[in-house]
């Protein structure tokens, strides 16, 4: 039985994708235990009908699968981990960084994994959940007990026949994913556009340079593989364009009145600057702006 807690779009997705049946969403505390019904578009052919039953307080998953948004994932956990055995893997989907170093330094000696994905899901409308573009997914250890439990994660998500594949330099991985949202994502939302539209603006055009400077810096504070900030604005370009018409994660949330997840892109490259001395003006520029939206 494969857990799954946080049952909104990446939730749903991952539920519709594994063996039925094998696939329980984790419930809140006193929420009612009917099934969860919903249809799932998938990339192709027809919609189907899909129900997940909530975990029964008893059933001991092999895999507890983390959907919920960063902000809340800390919270989420605290009363599921006092019933799950402490060897069971937990598998983090949140963007950004900041709330799986949390997780893991809260339980540092129970499996902590982290995953990156480039899959797409969302909600356009009550009780549908849609497939809308196909990526891949990448798994690494956090705590070192979660080390050994990385390919069996892997093997376990690969049933979905998504591509799924375990990345040693997790981190890095998440950072490479950060630097591009936090190129993108914060503009989008405060100019209210589309990715591409962003390249235009005199706003971007104003910022994107600095931010690059304080995000090549951090990097390297950091340990990760340095970047020069033209090799990273350059990356933040190429993927604007390629998504020019997509919107953002962090702008539909401004769209549905949502909190972001700001607090772990730009958010938390700012904390990071302050923890190691180097100034990050524009981070908490966008930082700030953005939390002036939520
Ligand atoms: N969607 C994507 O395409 C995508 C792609 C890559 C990465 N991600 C990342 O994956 C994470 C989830 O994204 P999402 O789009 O699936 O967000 P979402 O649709 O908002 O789903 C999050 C779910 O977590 C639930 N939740 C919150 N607190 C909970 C708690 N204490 N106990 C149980 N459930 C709780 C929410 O329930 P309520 O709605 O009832 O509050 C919601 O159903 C985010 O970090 C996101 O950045 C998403």
């Amino acid at each position: 039985m494969i857990a799954i807690l946080g049952a909104g779009s990446m939730g749903r997705l991952w539920a519709a994708k594994l063996p039925t049946g094998q696939v329980a969403f984790v419930p809140r505390p006193e929420q009612s235990v009917a099934p969860l019904a919903y249809h799932f578009r998938p990339l192709q052919g027809p919609e189907i009908s899909v129900q997940i039953r909530w975990l029964y307080d008893f059933q001991s998953p092999s895999l507890l699968v983390v959907t919920t948004k960063a902000g809340d994932t800390l919270n989420a956990l605290q009363p599921v981990l006092s019933r799950l055995p402490d060897t069971t893997p937990i598998v983090l989907f949140q963007n950004g960084l900041g709330s799986q170093q949390r997780v893991a330094e809260t339980w540092p000696n129970r499996p902590i994994l982290a995953a990156t994905t480039t899959e797409g899901a969302n909600r356009p409308e009550s009780g549908l959940t849609v497939h809308a573009g196909k990526g891949e997914t990448w798994i690494g250890a956090l705590t070192p007990t979660g080390e050994t439990l990385v390919s069996k994660s892997v093997s376990t998500l690969a049933e979905t026949g998504l591509s799924v594949q375990a990345e040693p330099e997790i981190l890095t991985r998440l950072w490479q994913k950060l630097v591009i949202n936090a190129g993108i994502n914060a503009f989008t939302a405060i100019l209210n556009c589309p990715n591409g539209e962003i390249l235009n603006h005199s706003f971007y055009q104003q910022w994107i340079g600095p931010l690059c400077n304080e995000i090549s810096a951090l990097l390297a504070a950091s340990g990760q593989p340095p970047r020069s900030p033209t090799s990273l604005r350059g990356a933040i370009e190429t993927v604007a364009r390629n998504t020019a018409a997509n919107t953002s994660s962090m702008r539909a949330d401004r769209l549905a009145r949502r909190p972001t997840e700001i607090d772990f892109i730009n958010g938390y490259l700012a904390r990071l600057g302050a923890e190691y001395g180097i100034d990050t003006p524009v981070n908490q520029m966008l930082t700030d702006r953005v939390k002036q939206l939520d």
